[in-house]
């Protein structure tokens, strides 16, 4: 498998089904976000959306015939499939993943997917009753059991009059699997649980107490995890607008601080006794709150003009807890973050008492005023063993990376003692 960091090369395979509109956009969006596309086409796909409009996009020619590719004495379309860092097809009519499962190569795009060594990436839409038909689900499965990566198709009502599944999937889901097919698949079976985001305690029906958190950091984190073979659950406090969560990623939605422990505890603690049920990697990025309201009202608190005092009573540490049921034992691993408003000095220190403090096996310091809201961050993971890093200012898609990357190092580092 070829993996390249800065643009990836994507051959983009339309077929004919009327979602092939969609693929002029989706061509735009895989541009802008870093890839280098070039689109192969079938003579039915050209029926609904011209190869000019492709050409303009991608601004490169685009292949549907085999009779004009050899002007420079290449065979065009070996060329494509070894070019490609991956084939992505999208749509892929039930016609063409029938003809894909057998192997056929009647047109360029068929002999590509042949062809290619890359990954290939297939996002079908059709007619739900053609989608649920036995000859494509075997077709499908066959295909599967290949290696052949599928976006599954989303529900709602299709151009064909019918309501059900068969709608060409969301872009950015066809995106991610994209990503995924070409990452190294480092966290391949494990299973991951993630905290994130602010809770809310409430202080009657209409007032709360939280905090600046946005969860984007837990966020990203679940996709880097995701895009690395993992299979994740997000435990998640209230969030505003957030990056996109793949379908994949089974998505918990708690409000307070006692939700959240609940939500976590029981999954990573009772998953202590049955192998099966056990996470392999626990990362609490949430920013819980530290107190509660002792005793929230029921009734909306009037106003009055005399002072009032709120009474707090302090909320279970999640990462504690889950640290002190793991004692001595690998699994699972255990990564806390650390917010401080002080200097780098006083981060690490925090971050080095909390790392034993919560008995974690990785600990990741960062700054209030660098995290809290920002698509950016800055960050400085530390092991148990000892070992300090820093990670400069990036996007925290980017800084997510850095994080497995050292996850990753640990799990392995700790299977092999
Ligand atoms: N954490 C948790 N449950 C809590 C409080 C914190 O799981 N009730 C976790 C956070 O998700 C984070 C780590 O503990 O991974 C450290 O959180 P942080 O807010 O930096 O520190 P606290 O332990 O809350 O201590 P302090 O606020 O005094 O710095």
């Amino acid at each position: 498998m070829k993996l390249v960091r800065k643009k990836t090369k994507v051959v983009l395979g339309i077929s004919g089904s009327i979602a092939a509109y969609k693929s002029a956009e989706l061509a735009r969006y895989l541009i802008t976000h870093g890839c280098e596309v070039r689109v192969v086409m079938t003579d039915s796909a050209a029926k609904f959306v011209t190869p000019f409009t492709l050409e303009v996009i991608t601004g490169k020619p685009v292949t549907n015939t085999f009779w004009n590719e050899t002007e420079s004495g290449a065979i065009g379309h070996i060329e494509l499939a070894d070019w490609a860092d991956v084939l992505l097809i999208a749509p892929a009519s039930a016609d063409l993943i029938a003809k894909l499962s057998y192997g056929f190569a009647e047109s360029p795009l068929l002999a590509v997917a042949l062809a290619t060594k890359a990954p290939v990436v297939v996002a079908p839409a059709m007619n739900v009753n053609m989608y649920d038909h036995p000859a494509t689900i075997d077709n499908i499965m066959r295909l599967q059991q290949r290696g052949v990566h599928f976006v599954e198709p989303d529900s709602g009502p299709l151009a064909c009059g019918w309501l059900g599944r068969g709608r060409l999937a969301d872009q950015r889901e066809i995106f991610l699997h994209l990503r995924r097919a070409v990452a190294p698949q480092d966290l391949d079976g494990k299973r991951v649980l993630i905290s994130t985001g602010p809770t809310r305690e409430a202080i009657d029906p209409v007032r709360y107490i939280s905090n600046r958190s946005s969860g984007k950091m837990g966020i990203q984190l679940a996709k880097e995890a995701y895009r690395r073979g993992a299979e994740v659950t997000l435990v998640h406090g209230p969030l505003g607008r957030t990056p996109y969560i793949p379908r994949d990623i089974t998505c918990v939605a708690v409000t307070s601080a006692a939700e959240m422990y609940e939500a976590m505890t029981q999954r990573a603690i009772s998953g202590f006794g049955a192998a099966a049920e056990q996470f392999d990697i626990v990362i609490t990025t949430a920013a819980v709150a530290d107190y509660t309201p002792a005793d929230p009202s029921s009734k909306k608190i009037k106003k009055s003009n005399e002072p009032r005092a709120l009474e707090l009573k302090a909320t279970l540490d999640i990462l504690k807890s889950i640290g002190i049921q793991k004692g001595k034992t690998a699994r699972p691993f255990l990564v806390g973050f650390a917010v401080e408003t002080g200097d780098e000095e006083e981060l690490l220190n925090e971050v080095r008492h909390k790392l034993s403090a919560k008995n974690a096996d990785l600990m990741v310091g960062n700054l209030a005023h660098e995290a809290f809201d920002h698509d950016t961050n800055r960050v400085w993971i530390v092991s148990k063993d000892g070992k300090e890093e820093q990670i400069g200012t990036a996007h925290k898609a980017q800084i997510s990376r850095s994080i497995v990357d050292s996850i990753v190092r640990g799990i392995t580092k700790d299977t092999l003692t």
